[in-house]
């Protein structure tokens, strides 16, 4: 029987959903896991997705199992938008990739590849805060956690001294998780600048670029300008790993579909991560689903398509952007205490309000409005019709 197993607390994030789910209300809002949502707050899918999914129907592809690393055509395309298809790693064939169950899986693969093959400490250093499942997934793939500083509360910002200086002095050689654009949770990047500072840190250090980086796109509307850091690391000879995810910006939550991939010396190195990678993910789940790197290869190979998805990315990103404004503008109007100028300033899907724990339950109770305890609200949960309802809730949560 399980009359041992304790009970455990609801996932931090997706907890929220459950509650949100179990609430009548007809005024309730969910902005707490992120997922997009369009401006009559539903679920979004992207015309060039529809498009893909027609295409794939009407060429009624076989099921068979696809091989342990995924989809072939997916992983070079994923690779190409990440790294730019001039990139040396790729040119050079020397960039190990494989598909993943989303960025989840690939985070999952990447930890439990470095804690068995890692040479150093295997210990990761991830950004203070950072996505609460950066955590359990590190430990549970068996590294050692610690942080670094990130977020500066006074000034609602990157304390970009004090996470140079924590990762100056993590040990020789340690592991270092950069979000690579669109920081979860707090909407803070460092800046092209700062990416270049950090990149001499880590040479200097001889530390480990563990990227992820779920959001490309999401940040400026540019998947290109969105890659900086990860395209500037590999230039400067780092040799990154790189998690992906396409729930975001392709708006596949459900289809699982990212990827993972390790710059690798040589050919002949990659041919040898391959072959470890196989070796951990067959256990695992045997080979990824193919329904959603199919969708995402046919948009990528397809020029035409792939010019439209950006403008949807763009769309996306900007309707977060016009989001921002306006629940500034009543946040301002309703005289709410204390200086809101960066649920304008941070970018992504996020915006880290500064509520407190208290607050956020009191908002959950009184008004129906859902996000996470730490006070980050899914800034494509608002849209024209709830957004003033919400800075209402706020005002009255602030004001006590
Ligand atoms: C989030 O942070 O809300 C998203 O990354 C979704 C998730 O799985 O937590």
């Amino acid at each position: 029987s399980w009359a041992n197993v304790p009970a455990g607390p609801p996932d931090p994030i997706l907890g929220v959903t459950e509650k949100f789910k179990a609430d009548k209300s007809p005024k309730k809002i969910n902005l707490g896991v992120g997922a997009y949502r369009d401006g009559q707050g539903k679920p979004y899918v992207l015309p060039t997705v529809k498009k893909a999914e027609k295409i794939l129907s009407d060429a009624m592809q076989d099921k068979e199992y696809l091989p342990i690393t995924g989809l072939a055509d997916f992983t070079k395309l994923a690779a190409e938008l990440a790294y730019g298809k001039d990139s040396k790693p790729i040119v050079e064939k020397r960039l190990a990739i494989t598909q993943s169950i989303s960025g989840t899986g690939a985070l999952r693969i990447g930890t439990a590849f470095l804690a068995r093959h890692y040479p150093g400490a295997k210990t990761i250093y991830l950004p203070t805060p950072t996505w609460g499942n950066h955590i359990p997934i590190s430990k549970d793939s068996g590294l050692e956690v610690k942080q670094y500083k990130y977020f500066d509360k006074s000034t609602v910002g990157l304390d970009f001294e004090g996470m140079k200086a924590d990762i100056k002095a993590a040990p020789e050689g340690s592991i270092v998780l950069l979000h690579a654009c669109a920081h979860n949770p707090t909407g803070v990047d460092p800046t092209e600048a700062q990416w270049k500072e950090l990149s001499d840190i880590v040479k200097e250090k001889k530390h480990f670029a563990f990227f992820d980086m779920a959001y490309q796109g999401f940040a400026s509307g540019d998947t290109l300008k969105d890659a900086f850091a990860v395209r500037y690391f590999v230039e400067q000879g780092h040799q990154i790993l790189l998690c992906q995810s396409f729930a975001k910006n392709m708006g596949l939550y459900g289809e699982r579909v990212g990827a993972i991939s390790f710059v690798c010396e040589s050919p002949e190195e990659k041919a040898r991560v391959d072959s470890q990678l196989k070796i951990l993910i067959r256990p695992l789940y045997s080979n990824p689903p193919v329904h959603g790197a199919r969708l995402v290869s046919t948009i990528l190979s397809s020029p035409e398509l792939t010019e439209e998805w950006l403008v949807e990315v763009k769309g996306m990103a900007d309707r977060i952007i016009e989001m921002r404004e306006r629940l500034y503008n009543k946040l301002v109007e309703l005289k709410t205490p204390g200086e809101w100028g960066h649920i304008k300033s941070q970018i992504g899907m996020f915006s880290f309000t500064g509520l407190k724990p208290e607050q956020v339950d009191a908002l959950a109770e009184k008004a129906s409005i859902y996000l996470t305890r730490d006070g980050r609200i899914s800034m494509a949960g608002l849209n024209g019709n709830n957004v003033e309802y919400f800075a209402e809730s706020v005002s009255k949560a602030v004001k006590g």
